[in-house]
Order: structure tokens, then sequence, then C-alpha cells
């Protein structure tokens, strides 16, 4: 029964009989001491046998030396070590990439691996509760290889019988200090098998500038930043909503600038028309109005009548496209609308006006609720993501969750067990806006990323260079007072 049990086992932890019976002790039998010398001798050896088998490129190295000194002496040794020297340092000036990859980076995960991983493997699984304790013995999960790149080591682990990936989820805090990292996030790698990803250095500590957008734009993969493995952070606007939770400065505009920033190209062929809310008067958006097709930032009146406007376009395009395709696809006389809030908690929590609360709330959840398929698209951004403020929060499949105040926020932006999977959206410091966790399609654990920086004068020089030839001129300051007055491009523009 006992070999059943799937671990490394590293103790024998008995001290009393397994069933609790009366206590019987065996006959005490002392070897003599060469018994003891031999079999230390020979469980040294066994151990050795098994290093050289798991490293079997160093054990060729030194082997290799050993007979080049044996045969042709130490001069002719020496040689040879200079002249493979000098081949690295050659390989590593010519292709920096490839000789990190291939050399770098796999000698010092062997040295971390041993030195760091190895050494504290035990003490580790036992002071963090991950040990396994089973018939008076005690068994640790195995620690498999050890992958390294410039700012993660990757760790593989197999579990031991009976373990869960979330019990390792738990632990992560207490591993990420034990093995001296910034944080330790939980692959799942297949039954029985995890991945350890432990954060030596944070990736996202320095901003990322502006990105310049994609011509033509993609709309299933807008660059929005980069994500903590370095990949391109996108984002797929196609059949969905956008919300982004962040506390006070924790970076949304940075995520809001950054998307309108990688459609603005399509802004200026006329695919895609913005028509932006800013309810805190204008302080996040005012700068990029060029850009809207439509903009409202003073009166609650005229921001509810937009809604309106886009609740009846949508029902319009329902009417228009139902029987001849199931998704809209923009065209300049036809744009995909993105209608953007700021702050929506303005308009759906702290608004004075209950009736005008009523309204706006039923035009953003009708909105949220059909106007994915043709082609009204909303993404808002938030401080607080509780049910009181946002009840129609469910109703954005995609959710980016930033620097948040409490840890309850982040499962309710991305969901139940996000927080447990790793988004530790209310341990991101102050000093790194932008930064924050989303869900990727098809991976259970989420990424951190960082949204690109875009400076107020990236925004100005953007108005300038992507025009929204949709754009209806509105007196700001008229409440109430907003026309619907589409402009369509003719088709040959
Ligand atoms: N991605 C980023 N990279 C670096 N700095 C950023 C980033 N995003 C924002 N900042 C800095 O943080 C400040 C606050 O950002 P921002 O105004 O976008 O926060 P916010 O979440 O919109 O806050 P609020 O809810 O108060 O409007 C900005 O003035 C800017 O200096
Ligand atoms: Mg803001």
């Amino acid at each position: 029964m006992l070999r059943a049990v799937h671990g490394q086992q590293s103790a024998d932890l008995r001290v009393t009989p397994w069933n609790g019976g009366p206590v019987v002790r065996p006959p005490v039998w002392t070897p003599p001491t060469w018994l003891i010398v031999l079999v230390q001798v020979v469980k040294f050896c066994g151990r050795c046998l098994r290093a050289c088998a798991r490293h079997p490129v160093l054990t060729g190295l030194a082997v290799g030396l050993v007979v080049l000194v044996a045969r042709y002496g130490w001069t002719t040794a020496g040689l040879v070590v200079a002249g493979c020297a000098g081949v690295l340092g050659v390989w590593a000036g010519a292709h920096w990439a490839s000789f990190t990859r291939f050399v770098v980076w796999p000698v010092w995960a062997a040295w971390r691996r041993a030195w760091v991983y190895r050494r504290h493997w035990r003490s580790a699984m036992v002071l963090t509760g991950l040990a396994v304790e089973f018939c008076e013995r005690e068994y640790i999960p195995r620690l498999g290889r050890v992958v390294c790149a410039r700012h993660t080591d990757h760790v593989a682990v197999h579990l031991v019988s009976g373990q869960e990936p979330e019990q390792w989820e738990r632990a992560s805090a207490a591993l990420a200090h034990t093995f001296g990292a910034i944080s330790c996030r939980v692959h799942v790698a297949g039954p029985r098998r995890i991945w350890l990803e432990f954060t030596r250095t944070d990736p996202l500590a320095t901003p990322v500038p502006a990105l310049d957008p994609a011509n033509p734009v993609d709309l299933a993969a807008l660059p929005l930043g980069v994500r903590e493995d370095g990949q391109p952070w996108t984002l797929n606007l196609t059949g969905t909503h956008v919300l982004v939770a962040g506390a006070s400065g924790a970076g949304k505009g940075s995520v809001v600038w950054s998307l309108l920033r990688a459609l603005g190209p399509a802004v200026a062929s006329g695919h895609v028309a913005p028509w932006v809310l800013d309810p805190k008067g204008g302080m996040e958006l005012w700068d990029g109005q060029a850009m809207f097709a439509r903009f409202e930032a003073d009166s609650y009146e005229a921001m509810a009548d937009l809604l309106d406007k886009a609740v009846e376009l949508m029902d319009e395009r329902t009417r228009r496209l139902r029987g001849v395709t199931r998704q809209h696809e923009p065209t300049p006389v036809d744009p995909l609308v993105l209608v953007v809030v700021d702050e929506l908690a303005n308009l759906t929590a702290y608004l004075q006006d209950s009736g005008l609360r009523k309204r706006i709330g039923k035009a953003l959840s009708l909105l949220l609720s059909k106007g994915r398929a043709v082609g009204v698209h909303v993404v808002g951004a938030l401080q607080d993501p509780r049910k009181d403020v946002l009840p129609f929060r469910d109703l954005f499949p995609t959710r980016i969750a930033l620097r948040l105040t409490e840890a309850a926020q982040v499962d309710m932006v991305l969901g139940d067990g996000a927080r447990d999977r790793g988004a530790l959206c209310d341990r991101i410091p102050r000093e790194l806006p932008g930064v924050g966790y989303v869900l990727l399609d098809g991976e259970r654990e989420p990424v951190r990323v960082r949204a690109a920086y875009v400076s107020d004068n990236d925004i100005r020089a953007m108005a300038r260079e992507f025009p929204s030839p949709h754009r209806v001129e509105i007196p700001n300051t008229v409440a109430g007072a907003v026309p619907f007055i589409p402009r369509p491009r003719e088709a040959s523009e």
C-alpha cells in the first residue's frame, strides 16, 4: 500500500506503532563499524552515479577533461579548454540570444536547482506544510526540472498523492519568501504535475512607452502593453465588452488610452467610432476629442441621451442584420461603435437623480447584453467593483484588474478563485500604475501585465493623426443638446 503513494519518501517518522496498540520494541542490534562504513560508501557511490546519470553533459565534460589530462598532459588540456572558451566567446559575441538560450540559462538553471531549490527543498516543504505524512512516513513532493529565464525560474514539481494545485496556491506567498523570490505562481502542467513560477526580478518595473498601432488594425489582437513573460499583451475586442477595474491612480487611463491608440488607424479610416463619456468633467479624455465620434463630459442628461442613442442604433442594426449575419463587420459607413465610459460608478451609483440613474443603468445593461454581435461595444473603467456600484458587472466578458484596495475585490473582477490562482491585485504597489492581471483565453492562471503609458503629448499627437470622420461637433456646455446626426461616409471614401 505504501508503494502506491507518489512522492519522495524523505523520513521515517515511526515512534509508536501505527494502530496505536501496545508498544512493541524490536530487539536492538548494533551493527559493526565496518558494516556502517561499507553501507555509507555504497550509498555515496549510488548518489554519485545518480548525479552523473542526471547530468550527462557535465559528466561527459568532466570525463573528457580527465582523459585529456591523463593522455596528453596539462598543457594540451589547458589549450583545448582555452580554445573552447574562445569558441563560446565568439558565439556569445555573434549571436547573444542563442548563446543565452543554449548556454547561459541552462547553466544558471542547473546552479539554481542545486544551490537554491535542492538544498532547501525538504525544509521548505515541511515548513510550508506541503510535506505529507502517511503511515508514519514523511513524503515530500519531488523536485523536477528548473528552467530559468531573465526574470523568472520555472520549477517543475511532482505532487504527492492526495495533493491538489490549490494547496500550492495557498502556500505560494510562503514559497516565494522561502526561496527569496518576489512572487510565486502555480501553473498546472498535467495530472500530478505543476510548475512553480518564481519571479526573481520584476519585468514590469519600468514603464512601457506608448506602442505604435498596427495598420491595418486587427480587432482580435489590439496591443495594450506587455505581459510578465515579455510577450506583447493584446486584447481581443471582437464580440466582447471590456471592464477595467482599479483603485484611484491604478492606471485605468493608460489601459483606455492604449486601447484607443491601438484602434487609431481604424478610427481615422472610419471603421471604428468611439462614443466617449467622461463623467469626471473631461479630466481624463478631453484631449482626445478629435478622435471621438461623440464626446460628452458635462451633462449627465446628455450622457443618458448618448447611451439611449447607442441603444437605438443597436436595435436598428439588430433588425437590419438578423438573418443576414451573426457578427457585424465594421465598415466606414456602418462602423463599430465603441462606447467608452471613464468612471462607470458616477453613472450607475453616485448620480443623485435616481430617474436618470435608472435610465442610464437600463441603457448600459441593454448595450452589454445585446450589443456585442451588432458591433456596439462598451469599455468601462471603474474604481469600486462591488455589485451595488455596478450591478451588471458580470455582463462584461473581458475584465482587467489593476491595483485594487481589498483582496476580496479581485474575485469580484476576475471571477471566483482568481486571487488564489495568483492575481494579487491588492498587493500591486502604488509605484506601479498600469500593472494588473488578466485572464487570457483558455488559460487557468491569470497573467500579470503592464499597460503602455500614453503621455499627454502622445494623446494630442494621436488626436491630430487619427481624427474621426464620424465626429459630431457638440457644444460641450449645452446640457442635453446631443443631436444624433450620423455622418456616414460615402462607400467609395
Ligand atoms: N501604464 C502606466 N505606466 C506608467 N505610469 C502610469 C501608467 N498609467 C498611469 N500612470 C501614472 O499614474 C497616474 C495615474 O494614472 P491614471 O490617471 O490612469 O489612474 P486612474 O486609475 O485612471 O485613476 P482615477 O481613478 O483616479 O482616474 C498617471 O498620471 C500617470 O502618471
Ligand atoms: Mg482615470
